[in-house]
């Protein structure tokens, strides 16, 4: 059994050997902080994503999806404020010539000292930076770094650069004409799909005949220029977000903030996990334009870390994009306001955001599911490595294995495939022993493998074999859509 400190590695390894995900462009040495999703991978992320766009498109009456351009006009990121406040500080190592987001390189310190037993002092300098940090305070910053010794990982020295402010947003060129300005053609690599929910607002209200509370949906492709790249596909330079903008009457945002921790907290136990292994983490320092946040964490094996983040951002994008824009983005309420007697009328509404990392949670789904179990029975050595994905999530839901390659049995097999394709993802196998295809399929978290004998011919049978407990039995073929389709309900 990997053990906890070396556990992350063997998923990251076990990512890579079976198919879920690469190092971008590995064949080049890879680029840093950027991933390939393989053939199965690609399948566990789609099923992600669906789960998640039904929980809130069809389960919700009130909620409806679109899809917007990653490019969009760049004063949205001026109105949103991005362009002067989506900043990070950062810090140069002189030796090392390695950059680093100071709030991170302080969280390393304080990890580390925490392992010491030293956790009050630990607590001590986390505060004392989130109070610098919350005060813009660049020279305190690097005065807490000194002060506490912090050293660099790489070149193990403390002689480090001042600190400033980085943009972590993205920038291209737009077009094929040159600009005396180069500003003129620059757009930006959307560093969140939630502008693309504010700026289509009126469109999708007045074209769906949305009445207030409602909310719009977007998963997509989101850019940072991360500076720490690390933790595998946990902090990304191109990720994907699902994000859920639910516009609200002012003064109700806090009961309809209060619904959607708890709904998304139902969401993330759906999946059979723990309730220990999540958390609400309260934002206490919070953006200026919020009312509240804060994070649902997952246990990942380096510990409680942000898996989504649910925000009342009051109803400031809308009105910075009024104000950019000079469009009215107001909602006319016709319900009557019961103080006054009359239409609550026109105005502009407070949003509860809900914004996950798809690419976050298919971290946390594959370390959920990863287990080294020890099969040795009577001094003989036995081990096998299984993904115990929930069978909705599973990339393949059914395995289907003729015993042999001959007598006809390859032939049942695949109108077994040619049934049961059309309903859910199969796969085909006849090379090797079967307790071998067996493993490789536990290997990719495959739910159920069905057999195909001799007996076959005579009644119509499989043996039916189930991941978890490895209990196998003998079912009828007419059986397994029934079985199957069960599970993934
Ligand atoms: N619209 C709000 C927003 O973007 P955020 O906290 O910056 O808020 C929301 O991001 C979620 O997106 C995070 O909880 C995380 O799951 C995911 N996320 C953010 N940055 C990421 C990155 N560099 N790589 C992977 N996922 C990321």
């Amino acid at each position: 059994m990997a053990t906890d400190s070396n556990r992350f590695q063997a998923i990251i390894s076990h990512c890579k050997e079976y198919g879920f995900i690469f190092p971008s462009s590995e064949i080049y040495d890879g680029l840093q902080a950027v991933y390939d999703y393989g053939q199965w991978g690609a399948e566990l992320k789609k099923n992600i994503r669906d789960q998640w766009w039904k929980s809130m498109t069809q389960m919700h009456d009130n909620i409806v999806g679109i899809d917007a351009a990653i490019f969009m006009h760049p004063t949205t990121w001026k109105a949103s404020g991005h362009v002067d406040g989506f900043n990070d500080p950062m810090i140069d190592n002189k030796d090392s010539k390695k950059r680093y987001r100071v709030d991170h390189l302080i969280e390393t310190h304080a990890d580390a000292m925490r392992a010491q037993g030293k956790a009050a002092e630990a607590d001590a300098l986390i505060s004392e930076m989130e109070k610098l940090d919350a005060a813009g305070d660049l020279v305190g910053l690097k005065k807490l770094i000194d002060d506490y010794n912090i050293k660099c990982p790489i070149s193990g020295t403390a002689n480090w650069t001042d600190v400033r402010q980085f943009n972590l947003m993205f920038s291209t060129e737009f077009g094929s004409t040159v600009s005396e300005n180069a500003d003129e053609n620059k757009v930006y690599l959307r560093p969140e799909t939630a502008q693309g929910i504010f700026v289509n607002f009126l469109n999708v209200q007045k074209t769906g005949r949305m009445k207030i509370p409602f909310g719009i949906a977007q998963v997509g492709k989101a850019f940072r220029n991360e500076i720490v790249a690390r933790q595998f596909i946990f902090r990304m330079r191109e990720f994907e977000q699902m994000e859920m903008q639910f516009f609200v009457r002012p003064g109700t945002q806090q009961e309809w903030y209060e619904y959607w921790k708890e709904e998304r907290l139902k969401w993330h136990l759906s999946f059979g996990n723990p309730a220990s292994d999540y958390r609400f983490h309260d934002h206490t320092k919070l953006a200026f334009y919020a009312d509240a946040a804060c994070d649902i964490e997952y246990n990942f094996p380096m510990g409680f870390k942000e898996l989504e983040g649910i925000h009342s951002r009051t109803n400031y994008d809308l009105t910075q994009h009024e104000k950019y824009s000079k469009k009215k983005l107001q909602y006319f309420d016709n319900e009557i306001n019961p103080e006054t007697g009359k239409p609550y009328g026109n105005y502009v509404p407070y949003v509860i955001e809900t914004s996950i990392g798809l690419d976050r949670m298919f971290l946390s789904v594959i370390c959920a599911a990863y287990d080294e179990e020890d099969l040795s029975t009577d001094g003989k050595q036995d081990s096998r490595v299984v993904l115990r994905f929930p069978a909705k999530l599973a990339p393949i839901k059914l395995a289907v294995f003729p015993l042999l390659k001959k007598d006809g049995l390859p032939e049942i097999a695949r109108d077994i495939m040619a049934k049961y394709r059309g309903e859910f993802k199969c796969f085909y196998e006849e090379k090797d022993a079967i307790g071998k295809r067996y493993r490789r399929m536990d290997a990719i978290g495959v739910p159920f493998c069905v057999t195909i004998d001799h007996q076959t011919k005579e009644d119509n049978t499989v043996t039916i074999r189930y991941r978890d407990s490895m209990q196998q039995e003998r079912i009828a073929i007419d059986q397994i859509g029934e079985i199957v389709g069960k599970a993934i309900k």
